[in-house]
């Protein structure tokens, strides 16, 4: 492993025992875990449809979908995210395969999933758009990429036109639906967020 993804595991590492304590992080609120249900099955092919969840930290969001009868798997840099997102799927009772490994270059079958889900990632990759070219790879025919981003008060993050340029360099169609209901994120919020969705 390089240099900078060992500084990323273990920055990831250290974070684990307390993300999900953001409201959007943990769905712990019965109506924010609502808002990401509904909001994630509108935009993801029906259940049981085949889910890459990349960078999945803590397993709230493949666990979730797991729960609404899809079939995921989980990829993530940082160990001790991928065992509290097997400890909340072995709660929930769920299947989740899970992957150790780097999102921008995911050891995962190609052309074997219905839908690339990314939460919070792209945004941090070093070289987003040859990430997005392996992610359209991992797509069977018919594959969508389902990606949730924001470009924060912090200064860290992509713009919804940036990542919807990166999306276009491989991608014909492309969607972006601001989030703007404070619901999804337990609270009001000045930043740009929002979701991209790739059909074809
Ligand atoms: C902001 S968290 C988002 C977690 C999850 N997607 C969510 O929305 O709850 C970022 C996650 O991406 C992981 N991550 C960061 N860089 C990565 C990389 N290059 N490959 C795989 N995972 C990565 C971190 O370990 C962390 O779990």
């Amino acid at each position: 492993m390089s240099d900078r993804l060992e500084e990323t595991r273990a920055a990831w590492d250290a974070e684990a025992a307390a993300f999900d304590e953001e409201p959007d992080h943990g769905l712990g609120d019965a109506a924010t875990r609502e808002a990401w249900w509904d909001l994630l099955l509108a935009h993801l092919p029906p259940a049981p449809a085949r889910i890459a969840d990349l960078g999945c930290g803590t397993g709230s969001l493949s666990v979730l979908l797991a729960e609404a009868g899809y079939d995921l798997t989980g990829l993530d840099l940082s160990p001790q995210m991928l065992a509290a997102a097997r400890t909340k799927a072995d709660r929930a009772g769920v299947p989740l395969r899970l992957v150790p490994g780097d999102a921008a270059e995911p050891d995962l079958e190609p052309g074997a999933y219905d839908a690339v889900l990314c939460r919070h990632v792209l945004w941090a990759l070093p070289a987003p758009s040859a990430a997005l070219a392996r992610w359209v790879d991992l797509l069977r025919r018919g594959g969508r990429l389902v990606l949730v981003e924001g470009s924060w008060h912090t200064g860290a993050g992509l713009s919804a036109r940036r990542t919807e340029e990166l999306v276009r360099e491989h991608r014909a169609q492309v969607e972006v639906l601001h989030l703007t209901d404070p619901v999804l994120w337990g609270g009001a919020t000045g930043d740009e967020r929002y979701l991209v969705v790739s059909t074809r």
